[in-house]
């Protein structure tokens, strides 16, 4: 007997023909908006659940799928799952790495310029009629050249952020798992120790040698460094962190209060990894320059103190949306179901 999948979401075509090569589909809805109640009566009788990252798939609906073996999300993150919940039972829950990496650092770039020259707040101007004359003063921005860019989480997507730095003469700092989950550790510290709060010693970094220290290209250098280091050396933050209890609000007003006056803050990994009320008060009082933000801590929702900022540019969570990248997730979606469902161990398991 063929396995049943349920799709919560209408994907690209080729990716539903070949799941259906393999399985019997059924496809929750055309409209991103599924009831929560359609979620549940069709994972009720699914071998396997094809889901966004929209669909809560929490202890409910994983109980609910009695039958389930895998849970395929069309995203690199998944932190809409309960995993621990479905490794109890034996489901595998799978993403899609890799295929959403250039996209996703390419709108990263995207905002970094966007914010920095002012782009939006001189197209809405445009666009209004302001555009009368050539004017020497309209809109002055921030220069990127001899910057440094802050990536706190360095792995796929980080990295590929780094990569397109050295064409803006742009210079890397960055911090990884250890740094993040060290962060208050005053043994491991390099930055500004005073400023942390229950923090006294100032001793100089373990990861901060020159072995971590290596060149892109032109003689832009990039360098690991510890968690407050880089918030305070870096003239544009960039969050790339997936989404855990550890990274909930790791950026908040203590964070801000590392940061430089002339900083911008970049988002495209999750709205929770930054506390956003703490990100409407730097904003409002100056203690950043600016932001640009694909996510956000109550998502959809957007905070109406951000929307009235035109030193901050919010896009929808378009990260991964270009047509290539996300016919690729839902492709990869489907194999990993398809694994799953033929025996094998899927190839993204998490
Ligand atoms: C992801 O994959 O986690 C993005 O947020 C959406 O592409």
């Amino acid at each position: 007997m063929r396995p049943c999948v349920f799709v919560t979401r209408k994907l690209p075509e080729a990716a539903l023909a070949r799941l259906g090569e393999v399985c019997d589909v059924e496809v929750g809805a055309e409209d991103p908006a599924l009831a929560r109640a359609a979620l549940l009566a069709g994972v009720r009788k699914a071998d396997g659940l094809v889901c966004l990252l929209t669909d809560r798939i929490d202890r409910e609906v994983i109980e609910a799928g009695h039958r389930l073996k895998v849970i395929a999300n069309v995203a690199v993150g998944y932190n809409n799952v309960d995993v621990g919940a479905a490794q109890q039972r034996g489901i595998y829950v799978t993403n899609t790495p890799g295929v959403l990496t250039d996209a996703t650092a390419d709108l990263t770039w995207a905002l970094i310029l966007a914010v920095t020259r002012r782009v939006v707040e001189a197209d809405a101007w445009v666009r209004t009629g302001n555009f009368k004359t050539w004017d020497f003063n309209l809109f002055p921005g921030f220069s990127l050249t001899g910057r440094k860019l802050g990536i706190i989480g360095y792995g796929r997507i980080g990295r590929a952020v780094a990569r397109r730095a050295t064409g803006f003469g742009v210079s890397v700092l960055y911090c990884g798992r250890n740094e993040i989950a060290f962060r208050d550790d005053p043994t491991r510290a390099t930055s500004k120790a005073s400023h942390r709060p229950g923090t006294t010693a100032q001793l100089p970094s373990p990861i901060n040698d020159s072995t971590r220290t290596g060149s892109l290209q032109d003689g832009l250098s990039v360098r690991r460094t510890d968690f407050y280091d880089l918030l305070e050396q870096s003239d544009i933050v960039s969050l790339h962190v997936p989404m855990a209890a550890a990274t909930k609000h790791l950026i908040d007003a203590a964070a801000f209060g590392h940061m430089k006056p002339t900083a911008f803050l970049i988002n495209t990994a999750r709205g929770e990894i930054m506390d956003e009320a703490a990100l409407v008060e730097a904003l409002g009082q100056g203690r950043i320059a600016g932001a640009g933000l694909d996510v956000y801590e109550h998502e959809p929702q957007v905070s109406p103190a951000l929307m009235a900022m035109n030193n901050v540019v919010l896009l929808p969570h378009i990260g991964s949306a270009t047509r290539e990248t996300r016919a690729a997730m839902a492709m990869l979606a489907v194999e990993n179901a398809i694994d799953a469902l033929s025996g094998r161990p899927p190839r993204n398991a998490v």
